[in-house]
């Protein structure tokens, strides 16, 4: 979900509709606001669906000085107008909107708010509900009633209130949900992600977990719940708001497909340039040290920490295990001696990843956070951090932040290995490698009429699709069977080659697309075979191999590089099918049904 609110500008409402569109690939159930002119008008206007609803709900008599809003992805209680926030109290003084999960929320309505008829089935209303009890019933004013609240809740939250007897006044508090305060000239904001509002502002300043505070147009005063006084310098986001428009794309997800090339020559640019080492040499100590890497992450960044298991292991000589956040905080598994953990995470803002982190620094292990959010929680939270430089991105299914993902751990294992004299390092020139990779990929997004006549040909039609691959070609099937599903809801499954006539071969019929990867030297006989056991069952199959293994009547040949570096390749045209067959089937590709880009609850 996504928070914002504004404080002291005539064009509240515009402002707060705005930035609720950059802030709707966080979650698009349905969206809301809340604006008050401080003269003792105000306005509560909520929509089911995509902020275009409630931008159409919107009249030019909504307008505002101050004012909250939010855009949902649903937790507590189906997508509905009711659910929508911000929520009120049932007198109508408070209206609040909440990012998080407030999971005491059942018994703390039935110990307080018996009497109270309750408008929605959300966690949430019961918040702002208890802040007007706390209000009425001990007689104390809005910050006082808030922070009694405050201190009775367990779950994550970043909460906006507002008190219609303090219209000129915004009441926050964070804990373990992103919240950040914009500071503008002559009005402030406050925003889950600087995203929002980067056309506003370029200044922000950061509330941590367990801090509350008071926003006016012209001041800033935060505290601790228990309200001792808290000082924080602000700082400058470094990013071009222009980053955040399509331009002449039609999705930001085409457009993010398109920019890969140009992020993989930005992050060795980044990485390999001259000035001062980007990698702290005590990061570097504290890996050197390490028994065992483990990489924690969730959707594609989990995938990504697949790829990278090769490139620690052979290039640093360390064994890898890479673990999904949401299994691995509920079962860790025996850790080795001197562990160290990799989180990645292009939003850095993951829930689940979160929690792992929490339990791994109580336990006084060094962390390690590679995001593509440089100010994110994971990344403040880890003891070090490191940019993927992918630049925003927007569209929910994520695609430059996977390729990121793979490039900047490959550059860590690369130097890793250097420091620990592995001749593996040596022998790779991963700068190199990555120069090549941008190259083929942009060979591969010059051929977009092939790509979109394949996705025509093989998927548009179809209710699943396969893919398959080994080693390196197994990571990247799983991805690829991703992407197909999240854009273009076609049902589609990655598997090991090897793996399919051990069971799943049963699925295939006439005209199945099966899709194979053929990547490396040792298994390519081998997933040929498996391609062939699959075209004897009627399937459509299509092979995306690499050249020097490349056969006739491969459908798709990508340039080679080494082994262990061509997932970067090799996913792009999965992208583009998920992409074009997405289009054709009418869906809307940079915001899919159901997902949401940074999911953070558990
Ligand atoms: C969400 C997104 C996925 C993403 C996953 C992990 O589910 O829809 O695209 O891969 O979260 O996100 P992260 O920001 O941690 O990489």
């Amino acid at each position: 979900c996504g928070v914002i609110g504004v404080v002291g500008n005539n064009n509240a409402t515009e402002i707060l509709l705005s930035g609720l569109k950059r802030l709707e690939y966080r979650g698009y159930d349905s969206a809301g606001i809340y604006v008050n002119d401080q003269h003792g008008n105000d306005h509560l206007i909520k929509r089911v669906g995509k902020i275009v609803n409630l931008q159409q709900a919107i009249t030019n008599e909504d307008s505002g000085i101050t004012g909250i809003g939010h855009t949902r992805w649903a937790t507590h209680g189906k997508p509905s107008q009711s659910n929508a926030h911000p929520h009120f109290s049932q007198d109508r003084r408070f209206y609040l909107v909440h990012n998080g999960v407030i999971n005491n929320f059942a018994e703390l309505k039935a110990k307080y708010l018996t009497g109270v008829e309750f408008q929605s089935d959300t966690d949430s209303e019961v918040v702002v509900q208890l802040v007007d009890y706390f209000a009425v019933t001990d007689q104390v004013d809005a910050l006082t009633a808030f922070r009694k609240t405050l201190q009775l809740l367990e779950g994550s939250y970043a909460f906006a209130l507002m008190d219609r007897q303090e219209p000129d006044k915004i009441f926050i508090a964070k804990n373990k949900s992103p919240l950040l305060i914009g500071l503008a000239a002559g009005y402030n904001l406050i925003c889950s992600d600087a995203l929002a509002f980067l056309d506003q502002t370029d200044t922000f300043l950061e509330i941590h977990d367990g801090e509350m505070g008071i926003i006016t147009k012209d001041n800033v005063q935060l505290t601790t719940l228990d309200n001792q006084p808290v000082q924080r310098q602000p700082y400058q986001v470094q990013m071009d708001a222009n980053d955040l428009s399509k331009g002449t794309y039609d999705s930001y997800m085409l457009k993010e497909i398109d920019e890969q090339p140009a992020v993989l020559r930005r992050i060795s640019e980044y990485y390999y340039s001259s000035e001062q080492d980007k990698l702290a040499p005590q990061l570097l100590d504290d890996l050197q040290k390490a028994d065992r890497l483990y990489i924690v992450a969730a959707g594609t960044s989990y995938h990504a920490g697949l790829v990278a298991r090769q490139l620690f292991e052979e290039l640093a000589d360390i064994p890898v295990e890479v673990q999904l956040a949401s299994e691995f905080g509920y079962h860790m598994p025996k850790l080795s001696a001197h562990p160290f953990f990799i989180f990645l995470s292009q939003s850095g803002e993951t829930a689940d990843s979160r929690q792992v982190l929490d339990q791994v620094r109580h336990l006084n292990y060094p962390t390690l956070t590679i995001t593509n959010v440089i100010n994110s929680t994971l990344a403040r939270e880890a003891e070090y951090s490191l940019p993927l430089c992918a630049g925003p991105e927007v569209a929910v299914a994520s695609t430059k932040a996977y390729i990121a993902q793979i490039a900047v751990q490959a550059i860590l294992a690369q130097k890793l290995g250097l420091r620990k004299k592995i001749a593996a390092a040596s022998e790779l020139d991963v700068a190199q490698q990555l120069g090549l990779a941008a190259n083929a990929i942009q060979t591969i997004v010059d051929q977009k009429d092939y790509l979109e006549q394949l996705s025509h040909d093989y998927f548009a039609q179809q209710n699943a699709a396969f893919f398959i691959g080994r080693g390196n070609g197994y990571a990247v099937a799983i991805e690829a069977a991703l992407k197909l599903k999240e854009v273009s809801y076609v049902h589609a499954e990655g598997f090991a080659a090897g793996e399919l006539k051990h069971g799943t071969i049963a699925l295939i019929e006439e005209q199945t697309p099966v899709v194979a990867f053929i990547l490396e030297q040792s298994t390519a006989a081998h997933t040929r075979s498996n391609v062939k056991e699959v075209l004897s069952r009627g399937a459509h199959t299509l092979i995306i191999s690499k050249q020097s293994l490349a056969q006739e009547g491969d459908q798709l040949v990508v340039a080679d590089l080494d082994e262990r570096l061509m997932p970067l390749v090799a996913i792009v045209p999965a992208q583009l099918f998920a992409y074009y067959t997405a289009v054709e089937r009418g869906n809307d590709v940079d915001q899919p049904r159901n997902l949401a880009k940074s999911v953070t609850v558990e």
